[in-house]
Formats: C-alpha cells, sequence, structure tokens
C-alpha cells in the first residue's frame, strides 16, 4: 500500500496527502523515500500542477517524526548519517520543487523532529489553532539532534537565538506561539485548513501572494506583539545575532549555558549548536555536512540508547493495563472523590479536572476547602498567564471541581482517592466511611508509605483497595506508582492504570510492601548520604557529587524539600520493616529533634533566611550550624566524590535488585521508569537496571562487597545479583 496519495484538481492545485498504511500516526522512514522521490519529480515535471498542498491522512497527526524503532535498529554509525543525509536530500527536492511550484504544508496536530523538517521545507505553512498542533524540532529529548534540515532551515526563518531556544531545549510550540515566532504563517481553524492552503497555493503560484516574514529583529523595533514575549536575554541575543562578532559571543555564551545545565552529560544539544554554528558560519552545504555526521555520532551513542530505551519503555506502558492479563478491562471512570483538599489532595484534585473528570473534593472544614480550591485555581492562573490556557478553559476546568465537608455527592464517584494524614489509624477509619457513603466505590490511597494490605485490614471489599501513589508537584511529577494490595483485583488496577492515563500520568504497577518500590530504593540511598555526613564529609560536597552523577538535586537538599522529619519518619519504617540494613546513622535523629525540618521551616542543611532570621537567602548556601548536631562538629573532612555517588547510587541499584527479586517489581522496566520520572535518577544512565548492566553484575557485586567489608550489613548484595553475577546474566 502507498504512503502519499495524489489527487490533482482542476485548478491545478495537487493535494499530497501522507497517510502511513495501518498505522495510528505519521512517521517518516527511510523506506518511503523512493516514492516520495519519484512524487516530487511526478508533481515536477506534471504541466498541469501549478501548486502543491501536502496533508497528513491521520485524524489528528500532522506527522510525529522519524521513525524511532527505524533509528534504533541503526547498527553503525555510517548507516545513521546516511539515513540523515537521505532525510536532508527529500527535504532538499521539496525546497527545490517549491522554487518552481509552491508548496504549503497545511498542519493539524503534531507536526515534529522530521515531520516539522518537511514543513520547514516548504514555501508556506499553515495551522490548525487546535491544541493537539504542536510543533517543533524535539531531538534532543532522545538524545540527537534534528537530522533533515532543522539545523539549517529553522535558524534562516527565523533567527539564530530564537532557533537555538526552540532546539537546545527539544521545546514544542502550540500553533498560537509558532505563529508568534515566525515557525508557520497563518493559523486557522480545522475546518477551513484545506480549503484555505489550496487557496494560498493558488496565491503563490499566480504571484499574488508573497510570504512576508518579520523576524525577530531590533532594526526599527520589536514588533508590539513580541515585545511582551521576548524576556530581556532573547533580546540581547537578538540584538547580538546581528553582526559576526556578535553572533561568536551569541554561540559562547549558548555553549556557556549548556555545559552548566548538562554538565557534560548530554552530547545532544551542543551538537545541535555545533551545527548551527557551523552552517552560519561556514555556509549551508557545510552546515548539513555537519548536521548528518553528528547525528550518525549520536543515534550510536550510549546516551541516545539509554533515552530511547525510555522511550520504548513509556511507550509501552501506555499500552499496559497493569496487570498480568491484557484481557482485563478497566471501568469506565465518570467523577471522583478527593479526600483530602491538602498539598496532594489539591494537586490531585487539578490532574483530574485537567483531564476532563469532575472532582467532588472533601476536607474537615471550610478552611481545608478553601485552601484547596487555592490551589487549584493558583496552578491553573499560572497557565493562563503562561498563555498555556485560555480564561475560558480555565474556569472550565475549574468548574469540575465542587467542594464538601461530608460525603455529600460521593455516591456517583466510581473511584474515590484518599490523601488525608499519614496515620494509619486515620486511614482505615475513612476506608470504613467510604465503604458506608459510597459502596462499590474504589478506594485509592496516596500514602507514600503505609501498606495497602494493613490500610485495606477489616475492610468489607479489600479487593476495591488500591494504592495511587502520586508525587509532589502532583501537576508536575510525570509518575503515579499503582500498588497493588495482597486481595487488590485486576479489575481495580486496571481502573486506576487507566486514570492515571488519562491524567497524563506514566504509570507503573508494584506489589504491596513496606514503601512499596520508589519509597523503598530512596530511602537507602538518602540514608547512605546521612551516613557519609556522619563521617564528616560536608553538605555540598555529597549534593555537589550526586548532582555531577546526573540527579536533579542532591540527596540532602532533597530532604530539605520533602522535609527532614518526613524523611526521618520514612527511614523509621524502613528500618522498623528491614531491620540493619536500614539502620539510619546514630544521632541524626538530634536534627530532627531541633527543628530542623528543612525549606517549610527555613531551617535545614540549607540557608533560608539570613542569621537575623528575616531576610530570604538566594544563593544556595549550607547552613553550618547544621555541623553541630553532627558526629565531628565543625572539623569537616573531605571524602572522594567517586566514593560519594557510587556509595549512594549502588544503595539504590542493590535495593532495586532486591524489589526485583522479591517481585514487588514487575519488571526491570518498571524499576528503571519508577527511578527515573520520580526519582530524578539521571535519564541518560536509564535507570538502576541498565546501569547495573552497564556497570555488570559481577562489578556491582563486588564493589558492594567491598564496601561491606568497610560498613557492614548494609552494603550486602541482594541475591538475584550475587546470582546474575556468577551466570553473567543481564536484567535486559
Ligand atoms: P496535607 O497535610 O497537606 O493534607 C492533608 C489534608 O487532609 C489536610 O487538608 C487535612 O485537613 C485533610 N484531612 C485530614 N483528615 C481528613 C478527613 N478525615 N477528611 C477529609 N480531609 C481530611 O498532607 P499532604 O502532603 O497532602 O499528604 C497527604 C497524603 O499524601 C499523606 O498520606 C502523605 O503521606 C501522602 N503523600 C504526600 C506526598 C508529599 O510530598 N507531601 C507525596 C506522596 C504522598
Amino acid at each position: 500500500m502507498d504512503t502519499f496519495r495524489l489527487e490533482v484538481s482542476a485548478d491545478g492545485i495537487a493535494l499530497l496527502t501522507m497517510d502511513v498504511p495501518g498505522e495510528p500516526v505519521n512517521t517518516l522512514r527511510a523506506s518511503f523515500q523512493d516514492e516520495f522521490v519519484a512524487m516530487a519529480k511526478r508533481i515536477s515535471d506534471d504541466s498541469a500542477i501549478r501548486a502543491l498542498v501536502i496533508v497528513s491522512g491521520k485524524a489528528d497527526n500532522f506527522i510525529v517524526g522519524a521513525d524511532v524503532q527505524m533509528l534504533a535498529a541503526a547498527k553503525s554509525q555510517t548507516e545513521a548519517t546516511a539515513l540523515s543525509r537521505g532525510g536532508q536530500q527529500a527535504m532538499a527536492q521539496l525546497e527545490e520543487l517549491g522554487k518552481r511550484k509552491p508548496t504549503v504544508a497545511a498542519i493539524h496536530g503534531p507536526a515534529l523532529g522530521g515531520g516539522f523538517e518537511l514543513a520547514l521545507a516548504c514555501t508556506y505553512r499553515i495551522a490548525t489553532d487546535s491544541t493537539k498542533t504542536q510543533l517543533g524540532l524535539p531531538e534532543v529529548q532522545l538524545g540527537l539532534l534534528p537530522g533533515a534540515g532543522g539545523t539549517q532551515r529553522l535558524p534562516a526563518l527565523i533567527g539564530i537565538a530564537q532557533a537555538l531556544d526552540l532546539i537546545l531545549a527539544g521545546k514544542t510550540v502550540r500553533a498560537s506561539k509558532a505563529r508568534k515566532l515566525g515557525l508557520v504563517d497563518e493559523v486557522v481553524p480545522k475546518a477551513i485548513l484545506i480549503e484555505l492552503a489550496r487557496k494560498r497555493a493558488a496565491e503563490l503560484a499566480s504571484g499574488a501572494l508573497r510570504p512576508v516574514r518579520t523576524r525577530l529583529s531590533l532594526k526599527g523595533g520589536l514588533p508590539k506583539m513580541l515585545r511582551s514575549m521576548a524576556d530581556a536575554e532573547v533580546l540581547q541575543a537578538v540584538a547580538l545575532e546581528e553582526n559576526p562578532v556578535g553572533r561568536r559571543i551569541l554561540f559562547q555564551q549558548a555553549r556557556k549555558a549548556l555545559r552548566t545545565k548538562t554538565r557534560g552529560h548530554y552530547p545532544a544539544p551542543e551538537k545541535a549548536l555545533e551545527a548551527v554554528r557551523i552552517g552560519i558560519e561556514k555556509g549551508a552545504e557545510e552546515g548539513y555536512r555537519a548536521e548528518a555526521d553528528f547525528f550518525g555520532e549520536l543515534v550510536v551513542s550510549e546516551v541516545s540508547r539509554r533515552l530511547v530505551e525510555i522511550f520504548f519503555a513509556t511507550t509501552a506502558l501506555k499500552k499496559d493495563n497493569g496487570t498480568d492479563d491484557s484481557s482485563v478491562k478497566a471501568l469506565p471512570v465518570r467523577k471522583i472523590g478527593m479526600l483530602g483538599a491538602g498539598l496532594m489532595g489539591a494537586g490531585i484534585a487539578y490532574v483530574t479536572a485537567d483531564a476532563g473528570v469532575p472532582v467532588r473534593l472533601k476536607d474537615k472544614d471550610d478552611a481545608g476547602l478553601g485552601r484547596g480550591f487555592k490551589q487549584i485555581a493558583g496552578i491553573l492562573d499560572a497557565k493562563v498567564k503562561r498563555r498555556r490556557l485560555s480564561r475560558r478553559e480555565r474556569d472550565d476546568k475549574l468548574s469540575l471541581v465542587t467542594g464538601t465537608t461530608d460525603y455529600s455527592g460521593m455516591k456517583t464517584a466510581e473511584v474515590i482517592v484518599e490523601a488525608v494524614f499519614e496515620d494509619l489509624k486515620l486511614k482505615q477509619a475513612t476506608v470504613r466511611e467510604v465503604e458506608r457513603e459510597a459502596p462499590g466505590a474504589i478506594f485509592a490511597s496516596n500514602t507514600s508509605s503505609i501498606p495497602i494490605g494493613q490500610i485495606a485490614f477489616g475492610a468489607v471489599h479489600p479487593e476495591k483497595i488500591v494504592g495511587m501513589h502520586f508525587f509532589s508537584p502532583v501537576d508536575k511529577m510525570p509518575l503515579l506508582e499503582i500498588i497493588r494490595g495482597p486481595r487488590t483485583s485486576a479489575e481495580t488496577v486496571a481502573t486506576t492504570v487507566a486514570l492515571g492515563k488519562k491524567m497524563g500520568k506514566t504509570v507503573i504497577v508494584v506489589n504491596d510492601g513496606p514503601g512499596f518500590y520508589t519509597s523503598r530504593v530512596l530511602a537507602p540511598y538518602v540514608n547512605e548520604a546521612t551516613f557519609i555526613l556522619a563521617e564528616g564529609a560536608p553538605v555540598e560536597e555529597i549534593d555537589r557529587a550526586l548532582v555531577d552523577f546526573g540527579f536533579p538535586v542532591g540527596p540532602l537538599q532533597l530532604l530539605d524539600e520533602v522535609g527532614i522529619d518526613v524523611g526521618a519518619k520514612v527511614a523509621h519504617i524502613m528500618h522498623a520493616a528491614f531491620g540493619d540494613r536500614m539502620n539510619p546513622p546514630p544521632g541524626f535523629d538530634k536534627v530532627v529533634e531541633s527543628g530542623r525540618l528543612g525549606r517549610k521551616a527555613k531551617k535545614g542543611f540549607y540557608l533560608y533566611v539570613d542569621v537575623a532570621g528575616v531576610k530570604p537567602v538566594k544563593e544556595k548556601l549550607v547552613d553550618k550550624s547544621v555541623y553541630d548536631l553532627l558526629p565531628g562538629g565543625q572539623k569537616r573532612t573531605s571524602i572522594p566524590a567517586s566514593e560519594i555517588a557510587e556509595r549512594c547510587v549502588l544503595q539504590m541499584v542493590n535495593e532495586a535488585a532486591l524489589c526485583l527479586g522479591e517481585k514487588v517489581l514487575r519488571s526491570p522496566r518498571d524499576g528503571d521508569i519508577g527511578a527515573v520520572f520520580g526519582l530524578g535518577f539521571p535519564p541518560f544512565r536509564g535507570g538502576p537496571f541498565r546501569y547495573a548492566d552497564s556497570l555488570g553484575a559481577s562489578a556491582v557485586v563486588e564493589r558492594l562487597r567491598r564496601y561491606q567489608d568497610r560498613f557492614g550489613a548494609r552494603f550486602a548484595s541482594a541475591p538475584l545479583l550475587v546470582e546474575m553475577a556468577k551466570s553473567g546474566a543481564k536484567f535486559f
């Protein structure tokens, strides 16, 4: 079956429809190239055709990018470079064609990566105003760069600074922003997309329309519309790009900013920057060559391989119903009840409403409810301010949340989520209330540490009780950990998994146990950091070692954010459950007892207010007075950064292996996704299991043994790792 379909109307406007047979979305594949080239030649040769409109045959997507499977299958750098060269040639042909017969890209739905590069090679671009329409070059998110001309055509179209802003971060934008940036020429309602595209094609062919492109430029001042959008940095960058010296400074600045951000862990944005620079300084031909060469290098790089594996894992999770039986169906959820309007409850209510599902929100009193509504409105208002949402959409979403201080209006909810205080007795009492007030509803607990089996103890319908562990802040954190209790039914799991996906979350399902998966593997990691602190290492050296390893923040800063008291509480629960292995360092309780609870108390490992306790401190500075509470006091001794990182990370890896061995985890895939999306494990390392594979089980066990000799039982290897070290097996 053909991917491209050509229809020519009487007025000489050809409509080229791309529709990859048997696939829900259009992706670009090398195998289409011959067909595409033949089609371009036919259009070029056919004197009856004056202009061309390119559209997608799919309902809601234009072209989502190159086929990632195809890229992943590339065996060598040469092969990958050839793929890029092929893509570049096809786009060059399209661009050439456009010089004689104008080409119009009519975009509805995502036009990303190669799909957007195809649009860039057209003469004119029109996008629909639908929220489904997204444009951009997200390749760096997979450790790649735009390999079909994007690094050359985008700067030429919208200027260097703006293009770098999109390419280096892999940002995608909605239609209105795309119009302002100059990515598209017009934005129209979907209903008239094709009609208008035909009209513009005819006008371009007759010469009646010449696209005017006002690049963001300081000459003559910025257009008013752009002034509000462009912040000081962008303005400065735009000023720079107008002369060669300025451009050199611009590239230097960009390189420096990238280094600070990536710490050298992510080569793709640096290569993309380099490809743009070469094109600007040495001309397009050199630019295209660099783009293809770098693309080849990146496709076979370890970093890209890891990021692509994560992409495939999340794609697979989207199809997973969370049980081992794919025939289990989720029950429809038309409304949820939310108990507790605190930090988490309000966050969960927001993501539910955002997904279009009505929420009945309950708290103890009006004050509690008020705080919850304020939090939800705050998230929505911020989106309106950033123009992610219209006022109208904001009001519509907010109207899906209604409040109560009793159980009125809860009976019709299919799922009731609880995020009341972390207290077993309270949670059990809540189960009884829900079973009385909303019989038949699924009861989902957002507990972060209490086993679901304990919450369900004494319940009439334990099969309806499940854990839905969200992460804070709920609207930003991508992971949802669903916990299947010992008696939770498959249908309950499938229903909450489907609900979580609807909320936009990446969902993993784990079996019950203290700390489930994420809290359980985080505990020994953070615990190790506190041991290292107790041994005398300075706070900043511990955090820096793990940030350099690739975590977004260090473990002690994380404790400050989460609450040192919360961390200590979890540490005690883990200690009670797992014994000596999770022994906290002696004397650590003193830190909490002194009232040092972290950011919320403005007193933690770092400074939040000045000595007088008044002015907020902006810079990240260690509060050295914490050392008075610790062994060693003010006298600190360095421990090598490599040892700090290795000890903390090995704790997490080893605990993850225990979780897999004990079947808390269904697969290493889920363990990696949970750690990357829930705990900030460095994505370029793939997660604890991929990381262990990269070291090899025997090396992991050997290192653990060395630390066990020095520090005792908490470094005892997981039996699964020992077994794998013997057999040479890998997790993947
Ligand atoms: P919070 O203290 O901000 O909110 C709890 C809310 O529940 C308060 O508004 C309180 O008035 C309300 N509440 C208490 N008893 C109630 C009842 N019987 N009926 C209705 N409302 C009641 O606490 P937060 O941080 O939102 O935590 C809630 C739950 O989420 C806890 O189980 C916690 O362990 C869990 N969790 C917290 C995370 C966090 O980062 N804060 C992360 C993941 C889970």
